[in-house]
């Protein structure tokens, strides 16, 4: 017989087919047995019928638990009445395990719970459409750079100096000398770049961040693209495509799965560009009439960036930070050298940040006195400052965390359900 998803089931009407998954939940009714199947796809009612099934097979289906894994076949038939609008009319049906009693039941559970069974919580129809949208979101990410002509450059995880600042490194021994697992691509995109022109980066980095917030995963994956020649201005303009490409994506290939995250899709609806762009000190005028108390010159929090997206309907683009806040590389605005041409993306409804990115020190002598400035080890940038040696161009990028892309779009609370096995403050387990 021939093996069909969930998510193909309506090409099938009137073939017998055979599905394969695990049992979603199950009702009795005298001669009959619904049976809700998963697949990974979608869920399938599937109905046996005592007279049309050996009594072996009828008797099986008592056995069934939650989560037992089996294959049913049967012609399938359109029913209104059915979970999405299709059943099958079970023939035959194969037992492949009995699951002992599953410890994840329809009745609510803590947090805490859900986080120690994680590699079951996986399967709940929540997390699965979360995991359908990140997968999208990812795929969308690539699309968009690829068909700009990016060339994915991948770079290394274990690194012998911080991109990000000292405070947030994981240390490791690399056979008796210091490393670090990487904060971000940046600096090794900035040497693809004088290769390629245009360059990305996608993979896990890391922070040491002993902060407990929503937003704050110790690992998450970061997208990063560079251009050559590029400044703030142009990076700005591309992360407003980027990010609107990836939120209609979504809203187009995904919209069953927001549908069942109950997702107010109008706020999707509205990301297109041009995103409203606002200095540091405009965005600090806002903070002071909400009553924040920041100190001025001082750096966000997660309270006063949903203090400023709350006045946009779309993402807003904060640009101009203090460069007393922000990392070494960030070239100086020429009109006030106490700013740095740099940028953040504040995602709408409190979401927060959701990119960071900069134009990059092009001069050698400058970028030598801010790693100097910084008291950072000026042999492990030897090679960084190499690249203001030899054909040396403005040039800017900018990171985009997937999990709070994720969190986002998907409308959930907390970033430790956009990824399947998060790494957080006091855990990592599973
Ligand atoms: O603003 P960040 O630190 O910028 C950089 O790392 C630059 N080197 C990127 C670049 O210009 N190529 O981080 C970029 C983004 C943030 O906007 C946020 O979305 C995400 O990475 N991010 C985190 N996500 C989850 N947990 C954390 N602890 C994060 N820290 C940053
Ligand atoms: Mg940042």
């Amino acid at each position: 017989m021939p093996q069909v998803y969930v998510e193909d089931i309506a090409q099938h009407v009137g073939q017998e087919v055979t599905l394969k998954g695990w049992l979603y939940n199950k009702t009795d009714k005298g001669k009959l047995r619904f049976l809700l199947v998963r697949d990974g796809t979608g869920v399938l009612q599937a109905v046996v019928f005592q007279k049309n099934v050996s009594p072996e097979v009828f008797e099986a289906t008592d056995t069934l638990t939650q989560e037992s894994s089996l294959s049913v076949t049967g012609e399938i038939r359109p029913d209104d009445r059915a979970l999405g609008g299709f059943e099958m009319d079970v023939t035959h049906l194969e037992v492949v395990q009995v699951a002992e009693s599953y410890p994840i039941t329809p009745k609510e559970h803590g947090t805490s719970f859900l986080m120690d069974n994680r590699h079951l919580w996986l399967r709940s129809s929540r997390q699965h459409q979360i995991m359908r949208i990140r997968s999208e979101i990812v795929k969308a990410c690539r699309d968009f750079l690829d068909d700009r002509g990016f060339i994915l450059a991948d770079t290394p995880i274990i690194t012998p100096a911080a991109c990000e600042g000292t405070t947030t490194l994981f240390e490791l021994d690399y056979f008796e000398e210091k490393a670090y697992l990487t904060q971000s691509g940046q600096l090794y995109n900035e040497a693809a770049c004088m290769s390629v022109g245009k360059t990305y980066c996608f993979g896990p980095t890391f922070r040491a961040e002993k902060s407990k917030t929503r937003r704050h995963l110790m690992e998450f994956w970061m997208i990063e693209p560079e251009v050559a020649y590029a400044e703030l201005d142009d990076i700005m303009e591309l992360a407003e495509q980027y990010i609107s490409y990836i939120t209609q994506r979504v809203l187009e290939e995904r919209k069953e799965e927001l549908k069942t995250l109950e997702r107010d899709t109008s706020w999707l609806e509205k990301v297109a560009p041009p995103f409203p762009r606002i200095s540091y000190s405009e965005a600090f005028e806002i903070l002071k009439e909400e009553g924040s108390e920041t100190p001025s010159g001082s750096d966000f929090g997660g309270t006063d960036e949903t203090l400023i997206s709350k006045r946009f309907d779309r993402p807003v683009i904060v640009h101009r930070y203090p460069k007393a806040i922000k990392a070494f590389y960030m070239e100086p605005d020429p009109v006030d050298p106490e700013l740095a041409l740099c940028m953040d993306i504040l995602a709408p409804e409190g979401y927060g940040e959701i990119v960071g990115g900069s134009q990059r020190i092009h001069d050698h002598d400058l970028l030598l006195a801010r790693i100097q400035e910084h008291s950072l080890p000026v042999e492990s940038f030897q090679w960084y400052l190499d690249l203001r040696k030899y054909g040396s161009v403005p040039h800017s990028g900018f990171g985009m965390g997937i999990e709070r892309v994720v969190a986002w779009i998907c409308g959930i609370e907390h970033v430790r359900e956009t990824i399947a096995f998060p790494r957080m403050l006091h855990r990592m387990y599973p």
